[in-house]
């Protein structure tokens, strides 16, 4: 699968070709207002926007900016299904869809939810019956049903899933499932919401591809998004701000820091370079051209603190409870599911006290499993984990509870409490702890995440983004030895990633252990002095960002879905040998341009900055960077070297 730039093919798609009735847009919405009940603000505050036939428009903003109610209106669920009191017009072709019924939608749209679990009937025991499920309504005869079936399965590529209960499915491939789902009813519109938060970057690949493919077949498309995939494969891209449209244009033009700085928004990582390269408004999203634009460039970092304007905010941790240094010891670990699927096969890994790994790899590629072992959530069928030199076999949960803070790749499995400060206390008050120690870690990881102001909330009217910080939060709140995050950046806005970056770096300098699953490459590289990838329930390889995104590390990566991150790619192309983040990428530049210094870039952190010279990243069977399953952890980057690195300004 091609990287990074938008490597759809550019079908010429023009509406009105076909008579009148297909020559209006598909979509068209016009003075849309929409009020939650018990919401002073508008969350739609007045949006006109229409969506021809084979057009595919993405919707940016930041979380709360109104995306998630955008993609409902238009999916004709306002306020049939979702209450609200909505103003203005949506139509769905020839239908009015603020007073549609169901049935008069049937075929027009269909929505792609952010969370799959919300998607999926839960009553199919199949992948297949869940996909046939929606096409029984259309009243499709057996074998065109089955072909549509086996044409979707195999664009999202989950063919060998058909057989599955949906239930029993990794996080990203419940996703595939719930786009799929959707895509097999071939509306005339489709609406997505986030569709790719879960999914590995080849899959994100796959969906922006299959997107391009609707569009080319004359569907209208619209989806909101984070993902600079995405947003840079769209013809359009919209940016919501406050419910209201702030630019509505080619991405390249509207993704631009001209207009997202001013909404505490930064640019996709590649629009900054094609900003400091000065080709912005002809191929931002065309990593050729802005290569070749920034090596024929000068004084790279400047012009980037100039792009990015002011520094990311810092995040403090300070430790209240007292921890040893607590090491993670994985050996030889094997976990096997009830129906025979060997999810982790013999893995073994020593993490260092204060280390922050980052786990990437494949939607399915045993992550989540592997990480469960660490608090006992899942046991082993073989190999052993040792947190802090003692063995995890038979102590209970809620005693690991004290070393180990788990935080869900979906935030509904963890939060149960009425309101978010309740929540917060309750980890730390079933640690038993003195009242005014509770005190003190509940305002800590209140403020650490932002989430103050939504303290008496309940956590469940809150939007995806907030409940995972959220459960991040009652996690924090019981200031764990060793933390564990999986997926902590789903969903997020640039802001809140940068967040829950400055959270992992934040806790590791006060001595604490991090683990986090990540499909995010960028945030891995930035944040993380490891990285570890899996592939099939195996660790292929394991090194620093430097090494693991290595450019002769390349083809590894892709067989396991992944892609280095793109500065990494641009550094590649470049001949600049090892780039993983924008500040080695830039400080690369500039060397390679006047043989100056090596400062890094304002308002970026940069975990590998100050980090030795890239050596071969290990492969199973090769060295690990651990002594073996149960020696001294060697600790490849010392944990003093990361945070100490961050940039100060
Ligand atoms: N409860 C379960 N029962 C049976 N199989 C399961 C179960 N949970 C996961 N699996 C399977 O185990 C394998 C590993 O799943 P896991 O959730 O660990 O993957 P992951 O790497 O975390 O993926 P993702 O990136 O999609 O979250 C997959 O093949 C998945 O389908
Ligand atoms: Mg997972």
């Amino acid at each position: 699968m091609s990287t990074g730039s938008s490597s759809r093919d550019r079908v010429p798609r023009k509406s009105g070709s076909e008579g009148d009735s297909e020559s209006r847009p598909r979509l068209r919405i016009e003075g849309l207002r929409l009020r939650y009940p018990g919401q002073l603000a508008a969350a739609i505050d007045g949006v006109d926007l229409a969506v021809g036939s084979g057009e595919l428009v993405a919707v940016a903003g930041r979380n709360g900016a109104g995306k998630s109610s955008l993609a409902l209106a238009a999916a004709g669920l306002v306020p049939r299904v979702v209450q609200a009191a909505v103003g203005g017009s949506v139509w769905l072709g020839g239908v009015d869809a603020l007073r549609a019924s169901a049935a008069d939608l049937a075929g027009r749209v269909g929505i792609v939810f952010s969370i799959p679990a919300r998607q999926l009937s839960g009553s199919k025991p199949t992948v297949r019956e869940e996909l046939a499920f929606g096409l029984e309504n259309l009243a499709l005869p057996r074998d065109e049903m089955d072909a549509r079936i086996d044409r979707v399965l195999e664009r999202m590529g989950i063919g060998h899933l058909a057989g599955r209960d949906p239930f029993t499915l990794s996080g990203g491939e419940q996703q595939r499932v719930a786009v799929a789902s959707i895509v097999v009813m071939e509306p005339q519109t489709i609406v997505l919401d986030e569709p790719t938060a879960q999914l590995d970057p080849a899959g994100a690949q796959a969906v922006a591809a299959l997107l391009g493919e609707l569009a080319a077949e004359e569907r209208a498309v619209l989806y909101a998004e984070h993902r600079s995939t995405l947003l840079g494969a769209a013809d359009r891209c919209l940016v919501l701000d406050s419910g209201r449209v702030v630019a509505f244009d080619a991405p390249g033009q509207v993704l631009s820091s001209r207009i997202l700085v001013p909404l505490g928004l930064e640019p996709p990582t590649i629009v900054v370079l094609a900003e400091v390269a000065g080709i912005a408004d002809r191929g931002a999203f065309d990593e050729a051209a802005v290569a070749a634009a920034l090596a024929g460039s000068r004084r790279h970092r400047e012009r980037a603190s100039a792009v990015l304007g002011r520094p990311r905010p810092a995040v403090d941790w300070e430790p209240v409870r007292d921890h040893p240094p607590t090491a993670v010891e994985i050996a030889g670990l094997v976990h096997r599911y009830p129906g025979g699927i060997e999810a982790v096969r013999g893995v073994t890994l020593g993490i260092p006290p204060g280390q922050r790994v980052a786990i990437v790899g494949q939607n399915g590629s045993g992550k989540t499993t592997l990480v469960k072992h660490l608090n006992g959530l899942l046991r082993p069928d073989a190999g052993e984990v040792r947190i802090g030199g003692a063995s995890v076999g038979g102590r209970p949960v809620f005693e690991l509870a004290r070393t180990v803070g788990f935080v869900f790749q979906d935030p509904d499995d963890q939060l149960f409490n009425r309101t978010v400060e309740r929540e917060l206390r309750f980890g730390p008050a079933n640690l038993r702890l003195p009242a005014a120690t509770i005190d003190r870690l509940v305002e800590a990881a209140l403020e650490a995440t932002g989430l103050a102001p939504q303290r008496l909330a309940n956590p469940y009217d809150l939007g995806l983004s907030e409940r995972k910080l959220v459960a991040l939060a009652s996690v924090l709140a019981m200031d764990p030895a060793v933390l564990v995050l999986d997926e902590p950046t789903t969903g997020q806005d640039g802001p809140g990633v940068a967040r829950i970056g400055a959270i992992v770096d934040a806790v590791a300098a006060a001595g604490r252990t991090v683990v986090a699953i990540t499909h995010d490459m960028e945030f891995a590289a930035e944040h993380f002095e490891r990285i570890v990838v899996m592939r099939a329930g195996e660790v292929v390889l394991d090194g620093s960002p430097a090494e693991v995104f290595a450019p002769e590390r390349a083809p590894v990566l892709a067989s396991t879905g992944l892609e280095p991150p793109v500065a990494a790619r641009i550094g590649a192309r470049l001949g600049l040998g090892t780039t993983p983040t924008l500040a080695a990428l830039l400080a690369a530049l500039d060397g390679a341009a006047a043989g100056g210094d090596r400062a890094p870039v304002p308002g970026r952190t940069d975990a590998t900055a100050g980090s030795p010279p890239p050596a071969e990243a290990t492969v199973p069977g090769g060295t690990t960077p651990s002594a073996g399953p149960f020696g001294p952890p060697s600790g490849r980057s010392s944990p003093a070297s990361g945070p100490s690195a961050r940039d100060a300004s």
